[in-house]
């Protein structure tokens, strides 16, 4: 019973690869090989393994990848001529600057700096105005993920009361662009919110993304709702070291309909919909293309 109530982010993520793969061939007959490019500043052990992802799983749909790997004392300008260079070849289809960035360097001027259609983060002002605004523009990974999940789940999100916790510029305030754009109600719920229990409470879907382990308890879920838990916690537990989601899983699953794992949820949709928007870029860059 609880087995059937697990949302598979593998599966979900391998369905996405695989509809990427033959859009990649589809691209490919016409002549356009997309093409991701990384960029990875310092030695950050996390974000070389991320980039390694990336770079393995963009091979294994067909997408080209060039890895760009910079030393941590790089100066900004240097990161800046790199990524002018990035934008005038039209070889290139996605620009993906691997954040955390060191100290002096200014994440926000970096993100500017990207071509909006070729900016496969979805971070640029004109694609975070272009999702407000309802326009067919590179939206963020992991939150366009969690609505794939949701839609897989639900069906047809029109009307749900969707409550997301959590107000980050990469999740929590996308993900209330996107619900909104499924027509679900959307409430956001942060640190300065008064009795967010209460407020969670009354959610048909719950997308948590805090980054707190185990916040969200069995009584700030209605009875049926949807969880999609966004957290990914490093925690020390009985001695040995764990991941956990914001979610407290075992705690709220006789009461959902759905939740996803941590890990094994949400974590695969991210470079799954990194390939997917890298296929989207190719089409805006080439729009007479397939
Ligand atoms: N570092 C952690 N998550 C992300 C992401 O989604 N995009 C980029 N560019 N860097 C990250």
């Amino acid at each position: 019973m609880s087995e059937a109530k697990k949302i598979d982010g593998k599966l979900a993520a391998a369905r996405v690869l695989e509809k990427v793969r033959h859009d990649v061939a589809e691209l490919k007959a016409e002549g356009l090989a997309p093409c991701l490019a990384v960029v990875l500043v310092g030695d950050d052990p996390a974000s070389h393994v991320y980039v390694r992802n990336k770079v393995q799983r963009a091979e294994e749909v067909g997408i080209r990848s060039i890895e760009h790997r910079l030393p941590a004392d790089t100066e900004q300008v240097t990161l800046l001529a790199l990524i002018e260079r990035m934008n005038a070849d039209p070889a290139i289809n996605g620009i993906l600057v691997q954040m955390p960035l060191p100290p002096q360097i200014d994440e926000a001027s970096v993100i500017q700096a990207i071509r909006p259609d070729k900016d496969v983060d979805g971070f640029h002002k004109e694609n975070v105005g272009g999702l407000v605004l309802g326009q067919n523009v590179l939206t963020p990974c992991t939150p366009t993920g969690c609505l794939y999940l949701l839609e897989q789940a639900l069906g047809d999100l029109s009307g749900k009361h969707a409550v997301v916790i959590g107000r980050s510029n990469i999740v929590g305030k996308p993900m209330a662009s996107l619900l909104l754009q499924a027509h679900c109600s959307v409430t956001l719920v942060h640190s300065r919110s008064k009795d967010a229990a209460a407020l969670c409470r009354q959610a048909d879907i719950v997308v948590a993304a805090v980054g707190r382990p185990r916040m969200v308890g069995a009584d700030w879920i209605k009875p049926g709702a949807v969880v999609i838990d966004v957290g990914i916690n490093r925690i020390e537990e009985n001695g040995r070291a764990r991941l956990v989601g914001d979610v407290d899983y075992d705690a709220v699953l006789p009461q959902v309909s759905a939740i996803t794992p941590v890990p094994g949820g949400v974590g695969p949709m991210t470079i799954a919909f990194l390939m997917r928007n890298t296929v989207l870029a190719t089409r805006l860059q080439n729009p007479l293309a397939a």
